[in-house]
């Protein structure tokens, strides 16, 4: 499916095809899992009202720069940020941002694996529970069918106890993760993206709909889309809306300069990163719209934390017509999402190390992925073995993080957004403009309201929210 150009950098065989490998990377356990999780612990509506400024207006102009940078440079992150700096007669350290994010990249996967875990355990029971529904002739029943929804929802809590359990899991991911970018992430992931990706989106469909006519739809509306004004300024509901816009689109200096490496030069990058920003963020929401119905209906808080997608949506799989299958389905896409998410992430340093030194890809992807799981030995523990340890109590805000919140809070409210910063400054202010305009595809208005949002708008609207984060007593 991926041709070689003659200068030999591989390509993506189409422009969809390149649309759908970067929404691969971009929809993955941020929307399932992590969107409705910070949306519920961060108020609801103020949070996804937040959330949609930030994608909108520093996120989607951010993608836009990162994946020029990428098709500007061929190269890999660090390699296509070091070469827009030289030819732009700027110095090669503005590939900080590229460097953080490689950093920030081996950090999210690292916990990414721990829950795509629990999918791969989803995928275990909910398997067996089809198993038990055939076999008692009822292959068009609920998901489940010889438990009860009480117990449904302890599976979680019983998988958190069991530290043996949870990391042979996540050692399924890392091992699956390494071997498909061992052997060269293009033929395997477009493959997966252009036919998983689509059908994952209408299995989601079909389950929101089931959800909403089922759940409590119109709480679950109202918790999400009206906001409690009160808490839109408060300084940690806005850094993690910030968070959850960079966290989501794959930004902050990785997936999307490498994958802007691989897109043709006749693909307009401009309207492409408005397209991906917006299948991403409708993939987010439609999710929320399936969990939050049955959060309220079966009486679970919304800020019930990172297990409340795995709590939820097995009880409507109970309940469904049909949820032995649907349940099943779902979490092997779930699983298939995930994977075309940790694939980009495992890249990024895969791709910098092999060009860097010279070793071999599987060498690379081998000795990262050992590292990778060792990082998330910790954030597995964290939830049993670990559970009071606090790593990181002298950053303000995370005086009461354990492993898995401290790897998941500092890439996600600081890495990545002070990367997006860099590269906003950079595109915005250093970078030669000619070259910048060229490869966004954008003329006239549009393009200069793009450049408004880089230079000026993302810089202080990242640096103020990081500030305040740190800060939150600046406020008053
Ligand atoms: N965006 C992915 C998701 O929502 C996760 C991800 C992939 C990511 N690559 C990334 C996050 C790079 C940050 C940076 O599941």
């Amino acid at each position: 499916m991926v041709a070689s150009s003659p200068s030999g950098q591989a390509k993506w065989s189409s422009k969809t095809a390149f649309v759908l490998a970067a929404t691969g990377s971009a929809v993955g356990l941020g929307n399932l899992w992590r969107f409705p999780t910070e949306a519920g612990t961060n108020g609801g509506g103020a949070f996804v009202l937040l959330y949609i400024l930030c994608v909108v207006l520093i996120a989607a102009p951010l993608l836009l720069s990162e994946t020029l940078i990428g098709r500007h440079g061929q190269r890999s992150t660090i390699g296509s940020a070091v070469h827009l700096a030289r030819q732009s007669g700027a110095s090669p350290a503005w590939s900080a941002m590229a460097v953080l994010g490689l950093i920030a990249n081996t950090l999210i996967l690292s916990f990414y694996c721990v829950v795509a875990g629990w999918v791969v355990y989803f995928i275990g029971t909910s398997g067996m529970g089809l198993f038990e529904a055939v076999s008692g002739g009822n292959a068009l029943g609920g998901a489940y069918p010889a438990q009860s929804p009480d117990s449904i929802r302890e599976m979680m809590p019983a998988l958190f106890a069991n530290p043996g359990l949870l990391v042979g899991m996540q050692s399924i991911f890392v091992i699956l993760t390494v071997v498909i970018v061992a052997r060269g992430v293009k033929g395997g992931i477009e493959a997966a993206a252009v036919w998983l990706m689509p059908a994952f989106f209408f299995l989601l469909i079909g389950i929101t709909l089931y959800a909403a006519m089922t759940g409590d739809f119109a709480r679950a509306v109202n918790f999400l889309f009206s906001p409690d004004f009160s808490r839109v300024t408060e300084p940690g509901v806005m850094s993690s809306a910030l968070g959850q816009a960079f966290f989501s689109l794959s930004l902050g200096g990785g997936a999307m300069i490498a994958y802007g490496a691989y897109a043709s030069r006749d693909t307009n990058l401009g309207s492409t990163s408005g397209t991906i920003a917006f299948a991403d963020t409708a993939v987010a929401i439609i999710a929320g719209l399936a969990i939050f119905p049955i959060v309220f209906s079966v009486g679970l808080q919304p800020d019930a934390g990172p297990t409340l997608m795995f709590q939820t949506l097995p009880t409507a799989f109970h309940l469904m017509p049909g949820g032995a299958i649907v349940a099943f389905a779902f979490f092997v896409l779930a699983f298939f999402a995930a994977l075309t998410s940790s694939v980009s992430l495992l890249e990024i340093s895969v791709g910098w190390i092999t060009e860097k030194f010279g070793v071999s890809r599987s060498a690379a992807a081998w000795g990262m992925g050992l590292i990778i799981f060792a990082l998330g030995i910790l954030s597995a523990l964290s939830f049993n073995i670990l559970a009071d340890q606090r790593p990181i109590p002298f950053i303000p805000g995370f005086e009461n993080a354990g492993w898995f919140d401290a790897f998941d809070g500092i890439t996600s409210k600081l890495f990545l957004p002070l990367s997006g910063l860099i590269t906003a400054l950079f595109i915005g202010w250093v970078a030669d403009k000619k070259i910048v305009n060229a490869e966004t595809g954008l003329t006239g208005g549009a393009l200069s309201m793009w450049r408004f949002l880089v230079a000026w708008l993302c810089p202080l609207a990242v640096t103020a929210i990081l500030v305040l984060g740190l800060f939150p007593q600046l406020l008053g």
